[in-house]
């Protein structure tokens, strides 16, 4: 039997996270020959209910799940973690601004940066799901400096997915034969899904759908709000669908995208112009657990404005936070 993996997830008792627990637990995302550790944090008022989640999953009985536990405690629940997903995070409340968020998360991702830096297998890959997403992602990567930047990710997998069956549905076409989707830039409704090298069955999809109106009037913004739609019909936000993105992204990230171009948030290289350290969603493909971005693609002037607008967004962001690190 191989090695159980140490898999940290913090907001374990959230919606995403009992989205998600069960998932890992079966094999979802590492596979079914990987078992796994458990390691679970939320806040000192959740363990309560983070022991009623260990009692479920210990009722289903999941012959991967080796060993589990629940902690308040960071250090505690990132000892020797070889995957962390970092979901937890302060919600919005009544009448707070965007920067008071902003300032309350920099503080727990810092916080749990420096944990990690401390305390975690020193190759842990990081899946930053709390929202700002790529900012809690910067803040957490500067706060670890003894660890590898470039393992400091940040959840864009759902906006593929959301982009893809959305092209799917106009298309007609499966999802399975939808290929290099690119999403560039923040988790946000500036995000910029660029379908110029899409494929189906080798046709370009523009061409294939040939209407620039419904991709820029109509995709584009259904796309980037889909996360409003959600919290409007459904009165919360997407967690089943936010856990099968993590799942989707860590999959491909530790086992291989099999040369698929995917999308997640990572610190730039440089890459298209975008500052060094800027999380920011580039297309990639991913094998043997390291990922790729993929250079060099023609960037017209439409992609570069929608490009620019995103990464403005992004610089704002790091700007507020930036007393903190
Ligand atoms: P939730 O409110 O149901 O759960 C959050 C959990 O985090 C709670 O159990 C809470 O006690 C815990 N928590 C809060 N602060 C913590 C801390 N410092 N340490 C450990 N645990 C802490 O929220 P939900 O629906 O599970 O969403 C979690 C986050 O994921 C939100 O920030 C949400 O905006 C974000 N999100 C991101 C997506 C993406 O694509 N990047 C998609 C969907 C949601």
């Amino acid at each position: 039997m191989k090695k159980p993996v140490r898999i940290a997830v913090t907001g374990a008792t959230g919606q995403i996270g009992y989205a998600l627990l069960f998932r890992i637990a079966s094999g979802d995302m590492l596979g079914k020959d990987t078992p796994v550790i458990l390691q679970l944090l939320d806040l000192p008022q959740s363990q309560t209910a983070a022991q009623g989640v260990m009692m479920e999953l210990q009722d289903c009985a999941f012959p991967l799940l080796v060993d589990m536990f629940a902690t308040h405690d960071p250090e505690v629940a990132f000892k020797d973690a070889d995957i962390a997903i970092l979901v937890g995070a302060r919600p919005r409340s009544k009448g707070m601004e965007r920067s008071d968020l902003l300032q309350a998360n920099a503080e727990i991702f810092a916080a749990q940066g420096a944990a990690l830096n401390k305390v975690a297998s020193r190759n842990v890959k990081v899946l930053v799901v709390g929202n700002p997403a790529n900012t809690n992602a910067y803040i957490a990567m500067k706060s670890a400096p003894d660890l590898p930047a470039k393992n400091f990710t940040a959840l864009m997998r759902l906006d593929q997915n959301r982009a893809l069956s959305q092209l799917a549905e106009k298309t007609g076409k499966p999802v399975s034969k939808i290929k290099k989707l690119c999403i560039w830039g923040n988790h946000s409704p500036t995000m910029y899904t660029d379908y110029r090298f899409a494929t189906v069955e080798n046709e370009n999809v523009a061409e294939i759908i040939n209407d620039q109106d419904w991709y820029i009037n109509e995709y584009l913004p259904k796309v980037g709000k889909r996360g409003s739609a959600i919290i409007e019909a459904r009165g919360l936000s997407s967690a089943a669908s936010a856990a099968n993105a993590i799942i989707d992204q860590i999959h491909d990230w530790v086992i291989g995208s099999d040369d698929e171009w995917v999308t997640m948030g990572v610190p730039s290289d440089g890459s298209y112009g975008i500052p060094e350290g800027i999380v920011f969603g580039f297309p990639m493909t991913c094998k043997n657990g390291e990922y790729t971005i993929i250079k060099d693609l023609p960037i017209d002037e439409f992609s570069q404005e929608r490009i620019n607008q995103t990464l403005a967004e992004l610089k704002e962001e790091k700007a507020e936070i930036s007393s903190l690190l």
